[in-house]
């Protein structure tokens, strides 16, 4: 049995709000909780298999070139040596669920710094590593390649530009304007998981276990590198240390143990080192973003425009998405938005955490900071005057919109003071205290799911997708929603995910996993409902089930009569996604102290409200909010990728040189979820939280830096040497 939806109509219906469960949106904690902080759920590295050996990858020292030779010998001698793989295909790339190209025959072309180009394979992980730092490798290298994006002429990514009215026009008439302009570093996307294959053929049929994101893409990517058919490869990730968009494509370790293991003839495992994560997989780009306002004496803005430059490698198809929600998110009749990239030979840029608005969101807010003190308007009542009734370019209605709500509840929490506000006004000792907002945005997608659930004869549910639970709580909240649509309590069922043998769910990326798989395993329980109702002898919507049991009637177990009952959900977003602007809302506020001497800012406090359709659960959907609010402080503050002028490597590449913000960094951090459902998101009017809550955090601690200190800052991350050099002279 099947349960097919695509989706072309707004679903108000609501139907979960009518079950009985009463599990669904609960804050229960994760099911898999307890196999994860006991290590007993097994991460891609960590699976037992017999006579495995161990590859480790070598990776380019020239940022752009061709290698020219590769000396086996010079490693083949040392003990426990097995293998030197010299095979082009290792420098497969898939950043963003396509395959790029990779040449069936040498020389192997270097187009980064870190571009792995062989694999070393021993017996022991230690002889693997000694032997693959060993190896003698030689280059011809390029001479001038572009390294940085201010060395290229830039190309116009024409699909991401708006143009309307005159903007120049509104600029030089308006009453009040900004015209500013920001730079942001590159950012890793700081999986703790580090990346990791082991392969095994079984005749022409490969098994890998990996750490990913989206096998549904993965196994096409995987069998596309090998020239074999899909249906010969099989792919797990039932557990994933984290992705943040660098699992999104399948990595090179994965294509290299595959590879390996076929010319060996037994199991290979690759790990790839924290630095080779760093240097490998996949960067945030780095960008340049000029932001211009014309507003009238009141605050309404009349005029809008967001440029931006981004970077990738030349031939990648993937470029920052800086203006997603800039496109929408407040009303100007004169707009004007371009997206520039620069073609240099860094690693691949790809998502990471929030792609575009994780980095357009903290310049658009720093510049509404500016405007709000130029017109006098308070920052909160500056955002309300400017929310559009409709999409402001696209003349579509939203699907559901609270970033009023949003800002005002998050205001109230916080304690936002809306009198005047002067820089500098409460000093303590060393520090200046301040306070800044900013709103939140994030587009919301989705994507085609499917999985199947099954009724065993014995009353209990199964639940079976490819989807992945890459830290997110989709374990969770999948088997909330069957226990929901099925009467039965969270014990009762059980959830299999991460196998490419069972159906094709949408993956964990761009934070639609929830709404996606959700409505596929929605789908199917609603297929399961119609079948007992039937067997019932009721309607479908009179049919109650709680605990195991048809109120006021007989258990399941009767119904199934001893045999299980299976159906395959099968959600496909239809015209509700072009007929609707559909994205998640929110506010942040927080409270920062700047050190009049160092110039280090502290976050003595963060309040954020969002708005994102269903809440599935409250404590997983919480800390989605909390992880971030926590990256936003990373993006405010400390995260930078630094690339070497000369040779164009990657400086920092690990944690300790990488700063994402640890436990001193993370204050107290209030999380308010709005009440909200979304019947355009989905048939369960959920939209995406994953990525919502970094986007725009970062400017609410930057306008709280300026409010501090009086340090306006243009460049992020906001270090205490930038801070001091921006400070007003006289602290
Ligand atoms: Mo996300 S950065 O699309 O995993």
């Amino acid at each position: 049995m099947t349960n097919h939806l695509k989706q072309d109509q707004p679903d108000r219906d609501n139907v979960l709000d009518t079950m009985r469960q009463g599990v669904l949106g609960k804050p229960l904690a994760r099911i898999d909780g307890l196999a994860k902080v006991t290590g007993t759920a097994p991460y891609a590295a960590e699976y037992k298999r017999e006579n495995c050996a161990e590859g480790v990858l070598v990776t380019a020292t020239t940022a752009c070139g061709e290698v020219t030779g590769i000396d086996a010998s010079s490693v083949l001698a040392m003990p426990g040596v097995l293998a030197v793989i010299d095979d082009p295909r290792l420098t497969t790339r898939a950043a963003q669920g396509t395959a790029a190209e990779a040449p069936e025959q040498g020389p192997t072309k270097v187009g980064y710094w870190g571009q792995p180009i062989a694999l070393v394979v021993a017996e022991t992980f230690e002889q693997a590593r000694d032997a693959a730092k060993q190896l003698k490798v030689e280059y011809r290298a390029e001479e001038g390649v572009a390294l940085d994006p201010d060395s290229v002429e830039p190309e116009e990514m024409e699909s991401s530009g708006a143009s309307q009215g005159d903007l120049d026009h509104a600029m030089a008439e308006a009453a009040h304007s900004v015209d500013v302009e920001f730079t942001t570093q590159g950012h890793a996307s700081a999986a703790m998981e580090p990346h990791a294959a082991i392969a095994e053929w079984d005749g022409d049929r490969v098994t890998v276990h990996a750490s990913l994101q989206m096998l549904n893409y993965n196994i096409a990517e995987l069998a596309d590198a090998l020239a074999i058919e899909e249906d010969k490869v099989r792919l797990l990730s039932p557990y994933v240390g984290g992705g943040f968009g660098s699992k999104l494509g399948v990595s090179q370790d994965v294509v290299a143990a595959a590879i390996a293991a076929r010319q060996l003839g037994r199991p290979v495992r690759v790990v790839m080192s924290r630095q080779h994560v760093f240097q490998t997989v996949m960067r945030r780009s780095e960008s340049r973003q000029r932001l211009r306002l014309a507003s009238d004496d009141a605050g309404k803005l009349s005029g809008f425009g967001h440029a931006a430059l981004v970077s990738n490698l030349p031939g990648e198809s993937f470029a920052e998405p800086v203006l997603q929600s800039s496109h929408f998110l407040y009303g100007a009749p004169n707009r004007e938005l371009s997206l520039e990239m620069a073609r240099i030979h860094r690693m691949t840029a790809g998502s990471v955490r929030a792609p575009g608005e994780a980095i357009g969101m903290p310049t658009l807010e720093a510049a509404m900071d500016e405007l709000a003190e130029k017109t006098g308007v308070d920052p909160v009542e500056l955002r309300l005057r400017n929310i559009p009734e409709r999409d402001p370019e696209e003349d579509l209605p939203f699907s559901s919109h609270k970033l009023a709500e949003c800002l005002k509840q998050g205001a109230q929490a916080f304690g936002w003071d809306s009198g005047p506000r002067q820089p500098r006004t409460r000093c303590e000792g060393e520090w200046w205290y301040g306070t800044g907002m900013a709103s939140a945005a994030r587009v919301h997608n989705s994507g085609e799911a499917r999985a199947r659930v099954t009724l065993e004869a014995d009353g209990s549910a199964l639940v079976e997708t490819d989807m992945t639970d890459i830290g997110t709580g989709t374990y969770t909240i999948l088997a909330q929603l069957a226990g929901e649509m099925l009467g039965l309590p969270l014990d009762k069922v059980l959830v299999r995910l991460g196998d490419t043998q069972f159906p094709r769910g949408p993956g964990s990326g761009g934070s639609w996993g929830a709404a996606s798989i959700g409505s596929a395993v929605y789908l199917a329980c609603q297929g399961l409902r119609q079948s007992l109702a039937e067997r019932a002898g009721l309607e479908d919507d009179a049919l109650v089930l709680k605990d195991g049991q048809v109120v006021d009637g007989a258990p399941i177990t009767d119904l199934l009569g001893g045999d299980s009952l299976s159906c395959e959900g099968h959600y496909e977003p239809g015209k509700v996604a072009s007929d609707y602007t559909v994205s998640g809302f929110g506010a942040f506020f927080a409270e920062v102290r700047v050190n009049r001497f160092t110039g280090e800012t502290r976050v003595v406090r963060m309040t954020g409200a969002f708005g994102f359709g269903r809440v599935l659960n409250a404590k997983t959907a919480r800390s989605q909010c909390l992880g971030g609010v926590t990256w936003s402080i990373g993006t405010a503050l400390t995260e930078a990728l630094h690339f070497d002028p000369v040779d164009g490597h990657l400086v920092n590449c690990d944690l300790a040189e990488y700063h994402v913000p640890v436990n001193r960094d993370v204050p107290d951090v209030d999380i308010i979820m709005v009440e909200e459902r979304d019947p355009a998101a989905s048939p369960i009017q959920a939209k995406g939280i994953g990525e919502l809550g970094m986007c725009g955090g970062a400017a609410a601690i930057a306008n709280a830096i300026y409010n501090a200190s009086g340090a306006r800052l243009y460049e992020y991350p906001m270090t205490p040497d930038r801070v001091l050099a921006a400070m007003p002279q006289g602290s």
